[in-house]
This record gives structure tokens, sequence and C-alpha cells, in this order.
């Protein structure tokens, strides 16, 4: 399928407006099982990395899945070899891809994040950063993206570092995300990503305990979509730097309502687990639905 669409995000020409959610498609794992096709013909317009942390993380004990009626909540943990090692073996397959590069990261501390920022914002083979803030700092004990305030003094320590994209990857878990993207804004990011999973929790039916190895989950797909279209229909009211909508993403049209809640780009995760090539297919069924107006 063929998807005329283009689209221009921070400066960087797509062919679309699909792109992936961080941590959602795996374009390494992709070439292994569905062989160089998949990538050749890649269903995303960018490709956006899941998060990268400084040090090598094994990610949560399981169970780290837990199916819903709509959608699904994961404590996955963020696994991830680390800054150095995501540098030596991830980069390298990822520059390969047919489509420009996303990096997400995320930092326990200001310092952390500064320097994932510095490292891979110094890569050429990097065209944009998305900061997942969706973190608790280790020395406020604030989570960074659901304070303003502490939003602008990450902004602050780190939009020095780098002339590259920054996208902030906003939490739904917040008292007030239009605030916490103003205050993105007003310091110096180029975009927010929004909607991060939505904090939630199953109990194991034998024992009453939590289910999840991590304790509590981050809920995705089509139970989230409502959500996501009201956080970014009050996140456009406030800023005017670009969004990337996501959340419960599954067709064309859901596409086309995030690109008229004020979207630039929309992403979609959890469909992807379902089927692998969902970029393109909504891709073309926003084409379609942007052409009929049905
Ligand atoms: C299994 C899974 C892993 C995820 N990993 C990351 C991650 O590493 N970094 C991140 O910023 N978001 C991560 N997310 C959040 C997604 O990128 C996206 O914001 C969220 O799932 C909402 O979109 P969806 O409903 O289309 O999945 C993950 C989501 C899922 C379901």
């Amino acid at each position: 399928m063929t998807v005329s669409l283009p689209t221009t995000f921070c400066g960087i020409d797509l062919a679309h407006p699909i792109v992936n959610g961080s941590g959602t498609f795996d374009a390494i794992a992709a070439r292994r099982v569905f062989g160089d096709a998949l990538i050749e013909r890649f269903p995303f317009a960018a490709f956006v990395s899941k998060t990268v942390t400084v040090e090598a993380r094994e990610g949560n004990p399981p169970p780290r899945l837990w199916e819903l009626p709509a959608g699904l909540m994961n404590s996955i943990g963020l696994p991830n070899r680390g800054l150095d090692g995501y540098l030596a073996h991830d980069l390298p397959e990822h520059a390969r891809l047919p489509v420009p590069l996303v990096v997400n990261v995320m930092g326990f501390s200001r310092a952390e994040v500064a320097r994932l920022v510095a490292a891979l914002g110094a890569r050429e083979e990097v065209a944009a950063l998305e900061l997942n803030v969706s973190c608790p700092n280790v020395e406020t004990g604030l989570v960074m993206g659901a304070d303003p305030d502490e939003t602008a003094a990450l902004l602050a320590d780190v939009r020095p570092l780098t002339a590259k994209p920054l996208i902030v990857k906003l939490t739904p878990n917040a008292s007030d995300p239009p605030a916490v993207a103003q205050a993105a804004q007003d310091a110096g990011a180029d975009a927010v990503s929004l909607v991060n999973t939505l904090r939630g929790m199953a109990l194991d039916p034998q024992t009453g305990a939590p289910w999840l190895g991590g304790g509590t989950g981050g809920v995705s797909g089509p139970a989230v979509r409502a959500v996501a279209l009201a956080q970014v229909a009050a996140v456009a009211e406030r800023v005017t730097i670009p969004i990337v909508g996501m959340g419960g993403v599954a067709s064309g049209r859901d596409a086309r309502d995030l690109l008229r809640a004020g979207a630039t780009l929309v992403g979609v995760g959890t469909e992807s687990f379902r089927d692998p090539a969902a970029g393109s297919r909504i891709a073309g069924e926003l084409e379609d639905a942007l052409r009929t107006g049905v």
C-alpha cells in the first residue's frame, strides 16, 4: 500500500503521520521473525525506540501482562541494554531502517537524562529524542512529568545539550497534563507526545494478591482511547508546539480523531501486537478517511 500523506514534524520530512509508540514495536525482533520484507516496507513513517536508560535493566519480574476486555496492562519495566549497549548493538540496527530514528530515553535523575541526551543527541543516526518523564526523580521524589516545575527544571538542564528536536512524552497519571505541556514548551521542548499508559492493577483471582510482578501496570489499547483524545485536545489548547497523539489507535478513523483534536503525528502501540503491519494499514485507512470524509 502506498500512502501519500507527507508530513513535516520538527523539520523532519515524513511520508505520513503514523509512527510507533515507544516499546511496542521491536524492529530488530521484527526483522528476525518476519524477514526483511516487513522492514523494507516499514509500517511507520519514523521509528521510535523503546526506552533507553543509562544502566542496563532486566525489567520487572513476571507476570508482565494482563489482558483487559478492551486492551492490555503491562508491567514490562523497561528492560534494555543500557546506554553503552544501545550504542553498540541496537543503534547500528535502528540506523539501517528506511525511516528517521527517534530514540526514547529515561533517567532516574536530571543528570542521567542529561547524559543520555548528550550521548545520543551527538549521533548523526538520531533524528530526534523523546524524553520519557513517567519516572520519579530519585533526588526530589517527584515524577519528572507529573509536575510542571520538575519538567521545566529537567528541560533547563538538557535543552542546551543538543540542537536535535526534543519531544517530551507526557504521563496521563498527572493532575494537569496541559500545565506540564505548557511548562515543557516554555522551557524549550520542540514537541510533546501523549498519552503514555495509565496506571492500573489486577488481582490474582486465586490469591487476591497483585497479578503483575510489578504490582501495578500501565493500561493501553482501546480502553484508553477516549482518555487520550480528551488529553490531546486539552494539551492542544495550551501549546503551539506539535503533538504526537497516541492511545488506543486501531484504525484510520481513530488516527483522524487525534489529528482533529490537534495532533500532528499519531502513534500506534498496542495494536501492533495484534497486527505487525498495523502502522501501514492505519496510514492507508487514514488517507481514505481524510479523502472520503467517512
Ligand atoms: C508493552 C508496552 C511497552 C511499552 N514500553 C514503553 C517504553 O519503553 N517507553 C515509553 O515511553 N512508552 C512505552 N509504552 C507506552 C506506549 O508507547 C504508548 O504510549 C501507550 O501504550 C499508549 O498507546 P497504545 O494504546 O496505542 O498502546 C509501552 C506500552 C506497552 C503496551
